[in-house]
């Protein structure tokens, strides 16, 4: 039970400074001790290297940075790649949520059908063309399924990194246009909070693994700490009211130690400059508990 842990002190990929200093906050929350208390032998790799701002907007791409976003995210997966190699478990701090386009690329390469659960407000399935903002954190899932510039989805040299009927999305309460049209194009399992409201986060769970569980053969879980409710989770660049409790949260966590089915995980968007006394990053920590295995009794 080996797990590598991996910072990205990426925020290129949104607007607000601070989401790079997210995978120190996580860190500083005690989440090496946390996991080693599980039994698990933690190996804490640092944080890889992110290149300067461009402060561009390219009014060609609609794209902000793009090039020092593709350039990290191409390092980024050339060392979860190396991670999943040795057989170990890669646990990614972010850094806003652009850096799961690199976390998909070293992690796929190693799976025929890897699902991913893409907990979060929002669906970051923007392509520049249907970007508001022409950020590139609202965009990763979209690249990863092979939609959008081919710097993004050419990352680690192949695309796609994900199948439609392979994903899920689990909080989603802010989507766009465009993303909206595409969930209903490809047909993308989402569970937003209307059905978490209705069915309970038992249920949601439940269908969630099932959906996923005989087609895969690994699972990554994407976390956007913006999933939870600001009022549990306030330091986040895009907060959105009316989300997953804490609670909630930790059932679903519990859920998926005892699924069996994540491979991989990546905790995303923590702004401590945004934050109460590192509150986020204090409940990043403590899902990461839950999902690694931690019980009560
Ligand atoms: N949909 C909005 C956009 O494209 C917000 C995206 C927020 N994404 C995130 N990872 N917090 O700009
Ligand atoms: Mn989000
Ligand atoms: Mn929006
Ligand atoms: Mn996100």
């Amino acid at each position: 039970k080996k797990i590598t842990i991996l910072g990205v002190p990426m925020d290129l990929g949104q607007s607000r400074r601070g989401v790079n200093m997210g995978p120190s906050a996580i860190r500083y929350a005690g989440v090496v001790e946390r996991l080693e208390k599980l039994g698990y032998v933690v190996t804490d790799q640092g944080d890889i290297e992110i290149g300067a701002a461009e402060r561009l907007h390219d009014p060609e791409t609609n794209m902000k940075n793009l090039k020092a976003v593709a350039d990290a995210n191409a390092i980024l997966g050339e060392k979860v790649d190396g991670i999943v190699e040795k057989g170990e478990f890669p646990l990614i701090f972010g850094g806003d949520h652009s850096i799961a386009i690199g976390t998909l690329a070293g992690v796929s390469k190693h799976y025929k059908n890897l699902g991913v659960i893409w907990y979060d407000a929002h669906g970051d399935l923007n392509i520049a063309d249907t970007s508001p903002s022409g950020n590139i954190h609202g965009m990763p899932l979209a690249a990863s399924l092979g939609h959008g510039h081919p710097t993004l989805t050419d990352i680690g040299g192949y695309a796609p990194k994900v199948k439609h009927e392979n994903i899920v999305i689990i909080g989603a309460r802010d989507l766009d246009k465009g993303e909206k049209e595409l969930i209903k194009d490809k047909n993308i399992k989402v569970f937003t909070m209307h059905e978490i409201d209705k069915l309970g986060m038992t249920k949601v769970m439940e269908e969630a693994i099932d959906y996923l569980k005989d087609k895969t053969d690994g699972v990554h879980l994407s976390l956007d700490l913006d999933a939870l409710d600001p009022s549990d989770c306030p330091g986040v660049g895009t907060p959105v009211l009316g989300g997953i409790s804490y609670r909630e949260s930790h059932l679903a966590m519990e859920m998926l130690a005892e699924s069996g089915i994540i491979t991989s995980a990546e905790f995303v968007e923590v702004n401590p400059i945004l934050d109460e006394r590192n509150r986020t990053a204090t409940v990043a920590v403590a899902l990461m508990g839950s999902l690694f295995g931690e019980k009560l009794l």
